[in-house]
């Protein structure tokens, strides 16, 4: 590790060394306003339990600049030699992406990008629909709601819980009716499996968590990867970091967060978000809220 970047003295400061860098000592955090090469450059190899990103989709929207979609996947390659790199041996790597659009053509970008994973020796182990109700009506195919969460493993033997990530059983009162096990409860008392389809509110304007960030993902989110695929204490990185959701969600559950992005206004909203974490004034939407339902009184919601 360099030991500039572990230069924590208490509890929230800024490193004097390095005026972007904002290490704490309790909380767990490095952020920077750099380049995820040049900051991923500094890092130790094996080191990160989790990395998770939603990087640009090369749309042209105001963090990004169109480029023809080989350089585009050059570039990707690049980071993503330099994840797998810092990647922990039991360690995941999930990469959040939509599609890449060009003239009315779609190309979903997870398509493109599955080569340079298994490249790296990297394999797939769910491919995660995020399904959200609200974005662009398109008038000549049929609105986009879902993108999908990419989830790589180096190796076989991947830190992975189950347990914290239940949700409640649609009938947890169901009992076996034949067999051996007739009788008993035929679901697990601590909620089921959430499935490879997940929904969650995409981070439109009336969101708790919405900033001057076109493209933030829900912290609720990237904590269930956090909870299942970490332990207490581990590294999780974000080299596309944006306002920091990925941080916010690393520090909710006691690891640590590394994350960078290019954009100042965006990592001065970070550091802006960690704050308020740490005084305990910020806004997320709890995990395991019901989606709101316009049938239900108040929508569904206590
Ligand atoms: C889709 S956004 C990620 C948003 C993030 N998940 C959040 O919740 O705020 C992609 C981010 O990548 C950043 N970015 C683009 N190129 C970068 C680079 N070379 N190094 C670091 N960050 C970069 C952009 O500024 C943008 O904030």
């Amino acid at each position: 590790m360099d030991t500039e970047m572990m230069a924590e003295e208490s509890l929230v400061q800024e490193n004097p060394k390095n005026s972007n860098a904002y290490s704490s000592k309790n909380l767990g955090v490095i952020v920077e306003c750099v380049d995820n090469l040049e900051f991923m450059a500094k890092l130790p190899s094996g080191h990160f339990k989790l990395i998770v990103t939603s990087p640009p989709y090369n749309l042209g929207k105001e963090y990004e600049f169109r480029t023809p979609l080989d350089d585009y996947l050059k570039q990707q390659e690049k980071v993503i030699a330099e994840c797998t790199r810092v990647l922990h041996p039991q360690g995941s790597l999930c990469w959040q992406v939509g599609n890449y659009v060009w003239k009315g053509e779609i190309i979903p970008l997870d398509t493109v990008l599955y080569p340079i994973f298994r490249q790296h020796q990297l394999k797939l182990r769910n491919r995660v629909v995020w399904h959200f109700g609200h974005g662009l009506h398109c008038t000549r195919r049929l609105s986009g709601r879902y993108e999908t969460i990419n989830w790589w493993t180096l190796e076989d033997n991947y830190t992975w819980h189950l347990d914290p990530i239940r949700i409640p059983a649609k009938y947890p009162a169901k009992r076996h009716f034949k067999g051996p096990n007739k009788g008993k409860l035929s679901s697990n008392p601590k909620g089921k499996n959430p499935s490879d389809v997940w929904e969650f509110p995409n981070v439109k304007s009336n969101h708790p968590e919405k900033t001057s960030h076109p493209c933030q993902f829900p912290v609720e989110l990237v904590e269930r990867l956090v909870l299942s695929m970490t332990d207490e204490g581990d590294a999780i990185l974000d080299p596309y970091m944006g306002v920091g959701s990925s941080i916010i969600a690393a520090l909710k559950h006691g690891r640590v967060g590394y994350g960078c992005d290019i954009v100042p206004e965006y990592v001065a909203i970070a550091r802006q978000r960690i704050k308020s974490w740490e005084k305990g004034e910020l806004r997320t939407r709890p995990m395991g809220k019901p989606i709101y339902n316009p049938k239900m009184p108040n929508g569904g919601h206590k």
